[in-house]
């Protein structure tokens, strides 16, 4: 089994089109115009700056991808990009059900579900981000309700598609508030998530399914992250957006 880490940048709400392109070649720049060896480095520019990023970023071996869409080829949705549009634009993945999703525009594990299929369907890796509140977390929750967002996210895949899954654990509590689950709980979670899928799908595929952690990921606590067994690799926001900060965190140092 080998599992090639995965680092994202979620670039969220940010950025015009010139400083996507200025933040991609910074990138580039210090990582000397190619993807390192040994990690697999993912782009999400906001919808408007994908083109641009893309040509920056084409034959670097870095790849570009979507922080949403809706699951449908074409239609009547006013407002909504399609994943065959995404994969027009060459994007590889996608991430599906991220928590400011869920909260803010009120997703459900139905709708998320129907995204990590469509995803599948139209040749996306959906990149599916679960993760619990800080009061389910408190009361001891937080296995249910992850555990609860994969059954429903992950309802009528099949194995195959399973092993090419990715999975973001992002406890809500530590997104963009500099709080970050320490490693070895994040690792408890991330252990508790390839048992689950292990249950469910084998131990094959439970072993391939790459599970990036997400939650305030930065340079100086990327190392000890990344050292953990169960963790593939990270999903980032707030210091994606410093090409300097998340060149750093693409060169994490495992043990
Ligand atoms: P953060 O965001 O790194 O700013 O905490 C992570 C995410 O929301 O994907």
């Amino acid at each position: 089994m080998t599992r090639t880490p995965l680092i994202a940048a979620n670039w969220k709400m940010h950025k015009t089109v010139a400083e996507a392109v200025q933040t991609a070649r910074g990138l580039l720049e210090r990582l000397g115009g190619r993807a390192p060896d040994g990690r697999t480095v993912l782009i999400c520019p906001p919808f408007t700056a994908i083109m641009a990023v893309r040509e920056v970023l084409a034959d670097t071996g870095i790849l570009w991808g979507a922080q949403n869409m809706y699951p449908r080829p074409k239609g009547a949705f006013t407002g909504e990009i399609s994943p065959p549009m995404l994969a027009d634009l060459g994007c590889t993945h996608v991430i599906v059900g991220h928590s400011e999703r869920r909260h803010i525009f009120g997703e459900g594990n139905q709708l998320i579900n129907e995204k990590v299929r469509a995803a599948f369907e139209f040749g996306l890796v959906p990149i599916l981000a679960v993760g619990e509140k800080l009061e389910h977390r408190q009361a001891g929750l937080e296995e249910a309700v992850v555990e609860e967002q994969l059954a429903k996210g992950l309802m009528g895949l099949s194995a195959e598609q399973v092993r090419r899954l990715v999975i973001a654990y992002e406890p809500v509590w530590a997104i963009g508030t500099g709080e970050t689950a320490s490693p070895d709980d994040a690792q408890a979670m991330h252990a508790f998530i390839r048992r689950w899928l292990s249950a469910r799908y084998g131990e094959e595929t439970a072993q391939e399914v790459i599970i990036q952690y997400g939650g305030s990921v930065k340079p100086n606590n990327v190392d000890d992250l990344m050292a953990q067994p169960d963790i593939d690799g990270a999903l980032v926001g707030g210091a994606s957006l410093d090409a300097d900060q998340f060149a750093r965190i693409v060169q994490f140092q495992a043990p």
